[in-house]
This record gives C-alpha cells, structure tokens and sequence, in this order.
C-alpha cells in the first residue's frame, strides 16, 4: 500500500495566515501541521510516501521534511499541483507514483489520535474497491456526510444544509487503483472543485465503498476555529504518536 498526503491548495479560507506560507506548514501545537498525517501514515507501516503540494511555497516542504529521516523515512516523494481543483484534482497527479498499487490517501489538514493500522490492513486484505472512515460530529454540515440506510452507506452529501447523520467523511480514504479512472469521469462541483465526494459515491454506486468509524479524536485543522481545537486537541491528549 503506497500513501499520499494532498498538501495544496492556496489556503485563502485562511489568510492573512497563509499569505506567506502553505496551510499545511502552519503551527497545530508543537509541530507543523504536515508532520500528523504523516505520522499517521508512518504508524499504519505505510512507508512509500507522496506528498502532492503546490502554491507558492511548496519548496518549504523539502526543507521542512527532506527525505523524512525525522520519521524514520529513507525517501519522500514529492509532486506540485498547479493552481486549485479540489481534492480529487490533486489526488489524480499520483496516478503515476501509486503504479497500479492500492493508496491510503489523507488530507495534509486532518489530525488523529489514534492509529488506522486496522484499517489499513483490512483494507489490504480486500480485493477491490475503497473504504471511508467517518466520525460523529458536532457539526456535520461543514464536511461530506454520508446518508445512511441500516448499515449501508447509500449516499455522501457534500456540506449539506440538513445533514442526514451525525457523522462526517474525514479525509482518510482507501482505494484501490480504479480511482485514477473514476477521477476523469468526473466533473467540477457548484465550488468548481473535483470532488472527493463525488469519487466515493461513484465506488457506492458499485457497491463497493466500505466504512467504518473512526478510533480516538479527528479534526480538521483548515479553519481558525478547527486550528485552534487541533492544538488544544493535541496539547491535551497527544495526536497519532510521534516518533
Ligand atoms: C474536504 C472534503 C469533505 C471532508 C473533509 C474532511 O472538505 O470535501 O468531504 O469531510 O475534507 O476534512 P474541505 O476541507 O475541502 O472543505
């Protein structure tokens, strides 16, 4: 299994704090916010790492991490995304690194407490298609919510007005190769962005998106208010054991 962190975008939601750096190199606590998903990825065993970056300070992220000796890494890959289009939009650069293999994918924003090493081994042992992790929220509408239907997930709404469930998508996902195809049949959002929702309601559609919930705490730290909860978060309890 080969990982990705999906570490771009202009981060305007956030400015002035990243008119001069990437939101992914911003503080949460003790560590620049980059070093969680990647600490998550390197707990889970994944040791094959892409980082897909862009935006006006993208080199920063070669100084900061280098080839990830701080994480017991002898290499990190790197690729840039020109300008925006979403989540899906970036994910598709790694067409190339991931050569046929299965990802874990996570978003350069999302911090967690505990490991997904039982995810990610499930995952493994499954022939095909994708798994989400979800995770109850207090406050849904801000993230992709999947509509439930017994235990199935039968739809994820993007950021709906009237969320269906407590819960929300977090930006962990499972693929297997066929994401690559499903991304260029997509097409851009009310937002004009490539949607991750939109990948993982094509795998609903085959009957093929798998879920479980999430173990320990998870935020987003891609807002004022979700940097500074990620921070108390981590200040508190400690994130995803770091080195
Ligand atoms: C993105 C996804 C959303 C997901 C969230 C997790 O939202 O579009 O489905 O729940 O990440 O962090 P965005 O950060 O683009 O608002």
């Amino acid at each position: 299994m080969k990982g990705i962190i999906l570490a771009g975008g202009l981060g305007t939601r956030m400015h002035p704090l990243t008119k001069i750096t990437n939101k992914h190199l911003l503080p949460v606590y003790d560590k620049p916010m980059i070093y969680y998903p990647l600490q998550a990825l390197v707990n889970a065993g994944i040791k094959d790492i892409l980082i897909v970056t862009g935006g006006n300070y993208a080199g920063d992220f070669l100084r900061l991490l280098g080839n990830g000796q701080e994480f017991g890494l002898k290499h990190i890959n790197y690729t840039y995304q020109e300008g925006e289009g979403g989540i899906a939009a970036a994910l598709s650069l790694a067409e190339f690194f991931a050569d046929k293999d299965k990802i874990c994918v996570i978003l350069g924003d999302n911090v967690i407490e505990k490991n997904i090493q039982k995810a990610v081994k499930t995952f493994e042992g499954q022939k095909e298609g994708a798994m989400i992790m979800v995770k109850e929220v207090p406050d849904p509408q801000r993230f992709g919510v999947p509509v439930l239907k017994g235990e199935k997930i039968v739809k994820i709404e993007e950021k709906p007005t009237s969320p269906q469930s407590p819960y929300a998508v977090t930006g962990i996902y499972l693929y297997d190769n066929r994401v690559f195809d499903i991304i260029k049949t997509l097409k851009p959002s009310g937002r004009g962005e490539l949607e991750v929702t939109d990948v993982n309601n094509a795998y609903i559609e085959k009957g093929q998106l798998m879920w479980e919930v999430l173990d320990g705490w998870w935020t987003d730290a891609g807002t004022f208010e979700s940097l500074l909860r990620a921070s108390q978060l981590v200040a508190e309890t400690g994130a995803n054991k770091m080195g």
